[in-house]
């Protein structure tokens, strides 16, 4: 049985999901799977970002992004054409086409420097529903934004939500890139909302150091963190996103000096594939370039690190993991917690039967 949600979907459809940054679409289609479908991302002429099924309506031939015949996709099965929009501008050997014959379009919206997907039922896709990447810095003015690399970790969705919702692993797992001392919180908190999931953590005070103290140049000599875990929709989250504040006393909260995210913005590629996206955001030392740099390399490091161990988890988690006798310590409820959470969302699609991709298989036999 799948792990961890048995005989259900490994992860909600009726979600906006991230494909693709925003430099990534261009006037050049490119194929990229996403929950489980060939997509063709493609920008039109007046900009605007398209999300088309790549695969003809004829009889259902991958489309190659790369067979492009005066600016349209070609079929190569009966050389029908399409332009970005989706539209057919050539049907199969010039024969008349009713205007349903085109590529199925998936709702797009761009937010700063994410395009985001809606593959579920098209009337579903609410604007209102659309994540507020801004709240974790992303395209908004007065913050930092690095971007990472893209990539595709071999493991499931879900074993990579609970894995950046665990804090346990980090002293086995990141001992030289994120140090191996476990420190208490003061506070916990989890705050859930329709939207979001938000576990918030206040670590007591601690010295600064020299490069904080040059980064914010109000900080005194004692600083604290709190840590901030934050889910939006179903694949986007905010682990470790901190804020800095000058303690005005030992573990007594003073001036918000700085807000640092690290953002990671997740996507089902299959059933046991993840697309991985991440980004930096900060507001404070705006301008310094190195520190962006040593950041953005510094967490490449977490992710391969994080990275291989999900693989291998992948590789034998449906072979060997028994739900009747797997133990959870205290420290798992935060993952517990985003666990439940995804399983309430496919519950709820499940059971107004809208979990499972539109396709060939709606359609009446002729
Ligand atoms: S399958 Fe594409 S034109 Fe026939
Ligand atoms: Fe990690």
């Amino acid at each position: 049985m799948p792990y961890p949600f048995g005989d259900r979907p490994g992860f909600p459809r009726n979600q906006w999901y991230m494909a693709a940054w925003s430099h990534e679409v261009t006037r050049a289609p490119m194929r990229r799977t996403l929950l489980g479908q060939p997509v063709l991302l493609w920008r039109q002429a007046d900009g605007r970002a398209t999300a088309l099924l790549a695969a003809c309506p004829h009889r259902w031939m991958p489309l190659d992004p790369a067979r492009l015949v005066d600016g349209d996709l070609e079929c190569p099965y009966h050389g029908a054409r399409f332009d970005a929009s989706g539209a057919c501008v050539r049907a199969p050997l010039d024969q008349r086409a009713p205007p349903s014959f085109a590529l199925r379009r998936f709702s797009v919206v761009e937010r700063g420097p994410c395009v985001l997907i809606w593959m579920g039922d098209g009337d579903r896709a609410e604007p209102s529903r659309v994540p507020p990447v801004e709240r974790l810095g992303l395209g908004v003015a007065g913050w930092r934004q690095d971007v990472g690399a893209h990539q595709s970790v071999a493991a499931r969705i879900q074993l990579v939500i609970e894995n950046l919702f665990d804090q346990s692993h980090i002293g086995a797992v990141h001992p030289a890139t994120l140090g191996g001392a476990h420190a208490e919180a003061i506070s916990s908190e989890v705050v859930e909302d329709p939207h979001s999931l938000s576990v918030i953590r206040t670590m007591p005070s601690i010295a600064s150091d020299d490069l904080m103290r040059t980064l914010m140049p109000n900080l005194g000599d004692r600083m604290i963190n709190r840590a901030r875990i934050e889910m939006l929709g179903a694949g986007i989250i905010a682990s470790l996103g901190s804020q800095t504040f000058a303690a005005e006393e030992v573990d007594s909260i003073g001036l918000l000096l700085g807000e640092l995210n690290f953002v990671h913005l997740l996507t089902p590629e299959t059933a046991g594939r993840t697309h991985y996206f991440t980004a930096i955001t900060r507001t404070f030392a705006c301008d310094d370039d190195a520190f962006s740099q040593m950041l953005l390399e510094r967490n490449a490091l977490i992710v391969a690190e994080d990275a291989a161990v999900l693989e291998a988890l992948e590789d034998v988690v449906d072979a060997v993991a028994d739900r009747r006798t797997e133990v959870t310590f205290a420290s798992d409820a935060a993952a517990i917690c985003a666990r439940r959470r995804i399983a309430d969302m496919i519950d709820e699609e499940r059971a107004s039967g809208r979990n499972r991709p539109h396709g060939c298989l709606d359609a009446p036999p002729p």
